[in-house]
C-alpha cells in the first residue's frame, strides 16, 4: 500500500466514521477542518492513538506534507479527505455521527468585503451541529481578534452550544501559522464549545 492510499478516503458515498480506520475502533472520531501542512494534526494523533482523526484540506500540497509527517512518526489513527468540508458534511457524514471538531488558524478573510467568505458563520455552525454527536466538541483558535468577535457572536446566538474563550489549551501545539501570527504580535484566542 501507498502512503497516500494508507491515509487517503476518497470523497465517494457515505464515510462512516468508527469505520474508517484500519486497524482499530477509535474511542472517538475527530474532523479537523483545514489542517494545513499537518503540524498540529500529526504531533496531536500521534499524543492520542485511541482517538481517530480526519483530516480534511483543500490544499493538495498540504495533505503531502501531512502524509511525510504522519509516516514518520507511524500514525495509524488518522485519515485525510482532500476536499471542501462542506461537500463532506453536507452529503458524506451522516447526522450525529462525529465526535468532535478541531478548526485551528481558519483563514480570516481580513478585508471587510472578504469577510463573508469566513466559514464560520451561522450556517455553517448550524451543519457542524447536525453532525455532531450530543456532547461533541468543537476547539478552535484564531490569531484574529474581529473574526473571534465573530466567532463569539455567532455561537452565541445558536442555541445548540454551551461554551466560550477558554485559556490556550495545553494539548495544541504552536504551528509555524501560529508562530508568525505571534512574531506580529497577534493575540490568539482559543475557544471551546459542547454540544447539548
Ligand atoms: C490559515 S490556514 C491554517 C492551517 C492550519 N490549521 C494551521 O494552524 O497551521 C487555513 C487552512 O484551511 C484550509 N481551508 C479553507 N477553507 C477550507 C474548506 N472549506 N475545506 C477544507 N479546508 C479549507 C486552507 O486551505 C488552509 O490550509
Amino acid at each position: 500500500m501507498n502512503h497516500w492510499n494508507r491515509y487517503e478516503i476518497p470523497l465517494q458515498g457515505k464515510i462512516d466514521p468508527k469505520n474508517i480506520f484500519y486497524s482499530f475502533t477509535p474511542k472517538k472520531v475527530i474532523f479537523e477542518i483545514g489542517s494545513g501542512m499537518g503540524e498540529a494534526t500529526a504531533k496531536i494523533a500521534a499524543a492520542n492513538p485511541d482517538i481517530g482523526y480526519v483530516a480534511i484540506e483543500v490544499h493538495r500540497p498540504g495533505i503531502g506534507a501531512l502524509i511525510i509527517r504522519a509516516e514518520e512518526l507511524s500514525i495509524r489513527n488518522l485519515r485525510i479527505i482532500n476536499a471542501d468540508i462542506l461537500d463532506v458534511l453536507t452529503d458524506h457524514v451522516d447526522d450525529t455521527s462525529i465526535d468532535g471538531f478541531h478548526i485551528f488558524f481558519p483563514d480570516p478573510w481580513h478585508k471587510r468585503k472578504q469577510n463573508k467568505r469566513r466559514l464560520l458563520q451561522p450556517d455553517f455552525i448550524a451543519l457542524m451541529s447536525k453532525k455532531l454527536k450530543p456532547g461533541g466538541e468543537i476547539s478552535i483558535a484564531t490569531d484574529w481578534l474581529p473574526y473571534a468577535q465573530e466567532i463569539e457572536r455567532n455561537f452565541a446566538a445558536n442555541p445548540d452550544f454551551a461554551g466560550g474563550v477558554i485559556n490556550r489549551p495545553d494539548w495544541r501545539p504552536i504551528t509555524k501559522f501560529e508562530g508568525k501570527g505571534i512574531s506580529k504580535e497577534h493575540v490568539v484566542t482559543d475557544f471551546r464549545y459542547r454540544k447539548l
